[in-house]
């Protein structure tokens, strides 16, 4: 039996010392924002499962047509025996690739990346029974912190799906692609998700579910700082505001203040005073073209190999290897 091993690289306190650091500084100072990971608790990782299913959530189901129509194609481009997933989850989609790479014997390896230790050890064991061949190595950690973990892994092929990199800020994204960069060798593979710029009335509908299930999605945010930081935020206080940011091209998706609140963040020390329309950002959406995606990657050391986009040109899995 090829039992995974799981490799625990975020401290025990990642979590509460992480937060506390991120609520201090986003919605200590203005503009207030509050980084998208705290979405992801036990119930927000539920309301997130659930907008994949929406039929105005577009993203999901496109990338999935993707992986299954050019798995193959994609396994026989690539030349890695190791494949990484940033940020795995239950790595769902991702079993269309790995069988693809196992199906023409070269998937020696699969890490899936998460931090979220109690989902990984379930599916590490799903997965190294489903690829008796392969050694599964989990990885409990946080992509932004602990790439230089990937380093011992040789003719590896990283894979970050689900747009999740247009969660970052433009700032951000260079930073973790060019830590990223660091962490291959040349010849290594990335394999990237994301979501393409679009009509403006697709993409609000998308983030804008008429049943609600996204705003409850952003609005979770305040039920983790009233639990963990023992906040009194009053969530009936604050309106869902998503629009598309034309110029930045990226969703902002936004909870308003309709009267104003007093609220206390005893968890974090802060006491805040918000005014009455006063907003704070949950979560940015950053959609891409091409010609930026390649400019971005070339930045780092990344030439895109090849493209694939779905029928409906809406998003895209793109291929792209470290150059010497
Ligand atoms: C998981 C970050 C890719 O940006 O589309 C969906 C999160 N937020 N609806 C996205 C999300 C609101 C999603 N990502």
């Amino acid at each position: 039996m090829n039992a995974p091993k799981v490799s625990v690289l975020l401290q025990s306190n990642w979590a509460e010392a992480g937060l506390v650091t991120d609520v201090r500084r986003g919605l200590g100072s203005q503009p207030r924002t509050l980084p998208p990971k705290w979405l992801y608790d036990e119930a927000g990782s539920r309301l997130f499962d659930e907008i994949t299913r929406l039929p105005e959530y577009y993203p999901t189901e496109a990338e999935r047509t993707i992986l299954r129509d050019a798995a193959a194609d994609i396994a026989a481009t690539s030349r890695a025996t190791t494949v990484v997933e940033l940020g795995s989850g239950t790595s769902d989609k991702t079993r269309l690739l790995l069988d693809a790479f196992a199906d023409v014997g070269r998937l020696d390896r699969f890490v899936p990346v998460d931090v979220s230790e109690e989902f990984l050890r379930q599916a590490a064991d799903l997965l190294a029974a489903r690829y008796p061949d392969t050694s599964v190595e989990a990885v409990v950690g946080d992509f932004t912190l602990h790439l230089g973990h990937l380093t011992r892994y040789q003719h590896k092929l990283v894979v970050f799906l689900g747009g999740t990199i247009g969660n970052l800020y433009v700032e951000e994204r260079g930073a973790f692609l060019g830590a990223l960069a660091d962490s291959m060798d040349a010849g290594d593979e990335l394999l990237l998700g994301t979501d393409l710029v679009k009509d403006a009335d697709r993409l609000i509908t998308a983030y804008d579910d008429p049943g609600g299930v996204t705003e409850a999605f952003v609005k979770n945010s305040l039920r983790v700082l009233n639990r963990e930081l023992d906040a009194d935020f009053d969530l009936d206080a604050y309106s869902y505001v998503p629009f598309w940011d034309r110029r930045m091209q990226r969703m902002d998706l936004r909870l308003r203040a309709e009267m104003p609140q007093h609220v206390s963040i005893p968890g974090a020390d802060l006491e805040l005073d918000l005014a009455s329309g006063e907003e704070i950002r949950v979560e940015i959406s950053t959609k891409f073209t091409e010609d930026r995606l390649r400019a971005e990657l070339q930045a780092v050391g990344l030439e895109i190999t090849r493209t694939w986009t779905d029928p409906t040109d809406s998003f895209a899995v793109t291929l792209a290897r470290k150059s010497t």
